[in-house]
């Protein structure tokens, strides 16, 4: 069903995204060792890694970026997972679900890990959540597993921007991971006409009927982020919530409330960031300045630029074409309402 809230396990429930698909087993198939799939929050990389995770032969071995402590740690967990012929480490989570896994506690002795490893036949590693291990670390371990395990292949997904710059740094000499070969798929928002199509064929699922202009209108204000609408269809059809669209918004609402806390709770010019995420709406840097300064006052542009781009590297905010826009309209609710 397209209205399950937790992460999709199955193709069958994973709507669109096709070609990103089959470029994944592609590449793997051709020997690809490093994959990484991006797109803002929500899209579906979780599901899409998932759906592999349940498909791929060999052993699959799944590593929350939350639990990855090093990456010693990382190979360890690895090592781990081959011996048990696969596994999940740490979650694998959606929208307020966590499937509980199993966590670790050894540091690995490197060498016998590698002839332990190198003998066991294919095996896929998942990383999700990349952001939130330490990037250096991770891409060490990559580095590592890339250069001497010729048959582990990885496929890794976060938040766009950390994880290309940080974790595979692409564009910078002096990163472990520089000169290997990275595979990168993104995964990009749905059109409103697909987002359209998505509800109406989810909706048949369950044999609801629900108005074109009230799916419209859910469709203007979620946006194409197959996360929250799924969300919605779930509230509609399946917990029969009177007023769903609501439920979504304040259950979205308290999500992103939640990690817009967690990057805020050290930083001094909170008022900066929050009034960047209010008028971040397809503006350029120099323009965005002048609002935020007229709300806020005095603000020197190397803060500016700063909080700018963190807000980037976290996926709240997407640049495209020289211009910067809140990432999904969620977020500017929240500040609004919440900050
Ligand atoms: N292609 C799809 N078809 C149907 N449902 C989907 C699809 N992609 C995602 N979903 C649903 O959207 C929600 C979010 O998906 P998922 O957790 O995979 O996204 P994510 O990109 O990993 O999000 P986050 O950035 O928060 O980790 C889940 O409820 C999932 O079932
Ligand atoms: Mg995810």
């Amino acid at each position: 069903m397209y209205f399950d809230i937790g992460p999709k396990e199955k193709i069958r429930d994973f709507y669109n995204y096709r070609e990103e698909y089959k470029k994944i087993k592609t590449a793997l198939n051709r020997g690809e060792k490093l994959i990484a799939i991006t797109g803002v929050r929500r899209v579906g990389k979780t599901s899409l890694m998932n759906i592999l995770f349940n498909e791929l032969d060999g052993i699959n071995v799944w590593a929350d970026g939350r639990i990855i402590r090093n990456a010693a740690h990382l190979i360890s967990i690895l090592e781990q997972g081959i011996k048990q012929k696969g596994g999940i480490f740490g979650s694998i989570k959606s929208i307020g679900i966590s499937i509980a896994g199993i966590s670790l506690t050894t540091e690995p002795s490197i060498p016998k890990a590698e002839r332990f490893i190198r003998r066991r036949g294919k095996v896929h590693l998942f990383i999700d959540e990349a952001q939130y291990a330490n990037s250096l670390e991770i891409a060490k371990a990559l580095s590592y597993i890339y250069d001497r395990l010729p048959n582990v292949q990885t496929i890794i997904s976060g938040s766009e921007i950390r994880l290309i710059n940080e974790v595979l740094g692409v564009e910078n000499s002096s990163h472990p991971l520089y000169g290997r070969r990275v595979e990168l798929i993104e995964l990009k928002r749905l059109t409103k006409d697909k987002s359209l199509e998505f509800l109406k064929l989810g909706f048949k699922q369950p044999h609801k009927r629900v108005p074109n202009n009230e799916l419209k209108e859910v469709v203007e204000r979620l946006d194409g982020l197959i996360g929250w609408l799924t969300l919605y269809g779930y509230e509609r059809a399946i917990a029969n919530n009177e007023k769903p669209l609501e439920r979504v918004e304040s259950i979205a609402i308290g999500i992103v409330e939640g990690e817009l806390k967690q990057l805020l709770k050290d930083k001094r010019n909170k008022r900066l960031y929050l009034s960047i995420l209010k008028y971040a709406n397809n503006r350029r840097w120099k323009e965005l300045l002048s609002v935020v300064r007229d709300e806020i006052g005095k603000v020197n542009n190397s803060s500016f630029s700063r909080a700018l781009k963190e807000l980037t590297r976290y996926s709240f905010i997407e640049k495209v074409n020289e211009k910067y826009s809140i990432a999904d309209p969620i977020i500017k609710t929240t500040v609004m309402k919440k900050f």
